[in-house]
């Protein structure tokens, strides 16, 4: 089950299998897992169709495989450390034996309420054990688990249900962040309004409030396990059924839902966590994403479990009650990898340094990141008062249609350099193509990020939408996965990450599309149109800029605003807000009736000064009254 590589000349030597066997590659690593059935070939793919299989015909359940197969040996370790949002109430430990007898009994209580193979079940739950026992849970009979993120409004979460015809909704009445609390339940009932598949809701007691209860239909979490078996036999799933659906933006407005798959996903999350993180049998691993992104499903529940690690959950915020709480419980369980976000760190950064200062962290010994470019200066921040100079950082990039990381430092083994991602996974291929879609072989080069041959967790597509997969990363460079990324490769053939190239603006690590916003914003009744871009923020990396046509410009702005922010909010959550929001008469649009986003971002910018070519713009006088109103 040992899949660490221990040296960069090992990996160096890995790498190179890995292209020039990619069969004996990865069957060395599959074969380490509990297959119920042996799968006949390692990978089938074309990247037109898409069309792509791994380890095909084997037959397993990835749940065995996170559990089962641990007991012998692992049964009494710790799988799960959960720490609450209040510091003062009672942390929650479970063995790898408990926890498999949590998500055995949950299971039964889902196959109770009628939940079957290949029934989509969405899961909006705050961060508590029960929401990775829920997961696991749908894994073990086969259902497929689409987790919505609880800080989604009731309009997002009945799209993605609607979407995914959803079979039922496992919530909580309320969820803790922070000083707050937030209701949860009340939001599932209000999105449920608008959706006809549902037949059952299991609702976890979390808060302690008296949600609404409809008869027939919703259940409580502890009534539903009651009298349940903790053994459950899992069900035997081929390596290509669903596994999950994680709905995720992109330059349309409608969100996707992304597919992961049993076999591959398994192989290779368990595979880049142990590689990337270099945790020991002993180690106190902890991810402080949400369950509810993929680093949460990936690197808090599956990669972790998959490798008999110890995995901390955390509820709260990192500035409850104040802005050490990360630091104190490093402290209190012994963290030994930390894996966060640089915006994290710059809000923390922000706090000063006698935060963290106050702790020791001397457990600590492999620091990561994901979600976005990280800037030098937080860089090394994070590296001088966190890691103390000591501990490597994992800049990790990787997306939600890659399923693990992709392009990261492995622990100590490899050469670092700030805000570098640095060399790729063995098994994977990136290549930088130009704006004709060629190759760029040399190093110290800028291209599109693009990827040449599938890896065992690669999106195989989206639901019900096939060829929306194919159109989106498979059709504008032939025979390559397109990422939506540009990035540079380094003299050494390091990799740095720049952004997205596309109509996709990353906040705080969490992406959205432009058409999304503008699409919500535009559900407000004063707005006739919208265009949204992104701009640089101290905090969360980029900021939401909204340009905002009205039939007649609004007398008060600051209520104009305020309603149209709350319009976004209710059409999709408050993760969306714009920032900024600038009234104007007309946008920016050449003949053909496409918006100049390029203008307006460079406005947004406050380099109004450097517009470029505006010559092609039907009303030009449009743009001078934008420059004049950013002023
Ligand atoms: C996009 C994917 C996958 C984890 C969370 C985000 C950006 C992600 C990095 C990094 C620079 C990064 C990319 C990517 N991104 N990690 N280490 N350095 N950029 O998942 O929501 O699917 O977003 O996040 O732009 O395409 P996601």
């Amino acid at each position: 089950m040992d899949l660490r590589i221990k040296s960069f000349e090992e990996y160096t030597e890995k790498y190179a299998l890995s292209v020039e066997n990619t069969d004996q590659f990865w069957g060395e690593i599959a074969e380490t897992f509990t297959w119920n059935k042996p799968y006949e070939k390692i990978c089938n793919w074309d990247f037109e169709t898409p069309d792509i299989k791994w380890f095909v015909n084997g037959k397993l359940n990835i749940t065995e495989n996170c559990l089962d197969r641990h007991l012998a040996k692992r049964g009494n370790k710790l799988a799960l450390i959960w720490e609450p949002n209040d510091p003062k109430e009672r942390f929650v430990r479970y063995t790898y034996r408990e926890l498999y007898e949590k998500v055995c009994a949950f299971a039964n209580a889902l196959k109770a309420q009628g939940i079957k193979k290949g029934d989509r079940v969405v899961i909006y739950m705050p961060m508590i054990p029960e929401l990775t026992i829920a997961v696991l849970a749908c894994a073990r009979i086969g259902a497929i688990h689409s987790v919505v993120f609880a800080g989604f409004s009731a309009h997002a979460m009945a799209d993605r249900i609607n979407d995914a015809q959803a079979n039922m909704v496992i919530t909580a009445d309320g969820l803790n962040r922070g000083a707050k609390q937030v209701p949860l339940k009340r939001v599932v009932d209000e999105a449920l309004r608008t959706c006809n598949s549902i037949e059952k809701v299991i609702v976890y007691d979390c808060v302690g409030w008296s949600p609404n209860m409809v008869d027939g239909r919703d259940i409580w979490w502890n009534d539903a396990i009651e009298g349940m078996a903790k053994d459950c036999p899992a069900e035997v799933m081929d390596s290509e059924d669903m596994l999950f659906i994680l709905y995720t933006s992109g330059s349309t407005g409608k969100p996707k839902g992304v597919v992961h798959t049993h076999g591959g996903y398994m192989v290779y999350t368990a595979y880049s966590f142990q590689n990337v993180f270099q945790c020991d049998e002993s180690d106190i691993y902890w991810c402080t994403a949400d369950v509810g992104w993929i680093t949460g499903h990936s690197y808090i529940v599956y990669g972790p479990l998959l490798s008999g690690a110890t995995t901390v959950m955390f509820e709260g915020v990192p500035t409850y009650p104040d802005a050490g709480r990360f630091w104190q419980v490093c402290d209190k369980h012994g963290v030994n990898q930390f894996y966060t976000a640089p915006t994290a760190i710059r809000a923390l950064m922000a706090y000063g340094e006698d935060h963290v200062l106050s702790y020791s962290l001397d457990s600590l010994k492999v620091l990561g990141t994901v979600g976005e470019p990280i800037n030098e200066e937080a860089w090394k921040w994070y590296h001088i008062h966190v890691g103390k100079e000591r501990c490597p950082i994992v800049d990790t990039w990787w997306q939600t249609e890659t399923g693990g990381i992709m392009i990261s430092g492995l622990g100590d083994l490899s050469p670092m350099r700030p805000a570098h991602a640095g060399f790729p996974l063995p098994g994977i291929q990136p290549v930088l193509l130009d704006q004709e879609g060629k190759e760029i072989k040399e190093n110290k080069v800028e291209g599109y990020l693009c990827i040449k041959h599938p890896w065992p967790s690669i999106l195989r597509t989206t639901y019900r939408d096939h060829d929306r997969c194919r159109v989106t990363y498979f059709s504008h460079y032939k025979g390559y996965y397109f990422t939506g990324d540009g990035a540079k490769r380094d003299e050494n053939g390091m990799y740095r990450i720049i952004g997205r190239v596309d109509d996709v603006i990353n906040v705080s690590g969490h992406r959205f599309g432009t058409a999304e916003i503008e699409n919500a914003i535009n559900a407000n009744g004063i707005v006739i149109e919208s265009a949204v871009v992104g701009y640089p923020h101290e905090i969360k990396g980029q900021g939401i800029y909204a340009y905002v046509v009205c039939e007649s410009l609004p007398e008060d702005r600051e209520t104009a605003r305020a309603e149209i922010v709350e319009t976004v909010v209710e059409q999709i959550g408050k993760i969306a807000k714009p920032e900024k929001i600038q009234f104007v008469t007309g946008l920016p649009k050449t003949r053909s009736g496409k918006i100049m986003r390029r203008i307006l971002r460079k406005v947004a910018e406050g380099e109004s000064d450097k517009l470029g070519d505006t010559s092609t713009l039907v009303d030009p006088d449009v743009v001078d009254e934008i420059i004049k109103g950013a002023l």
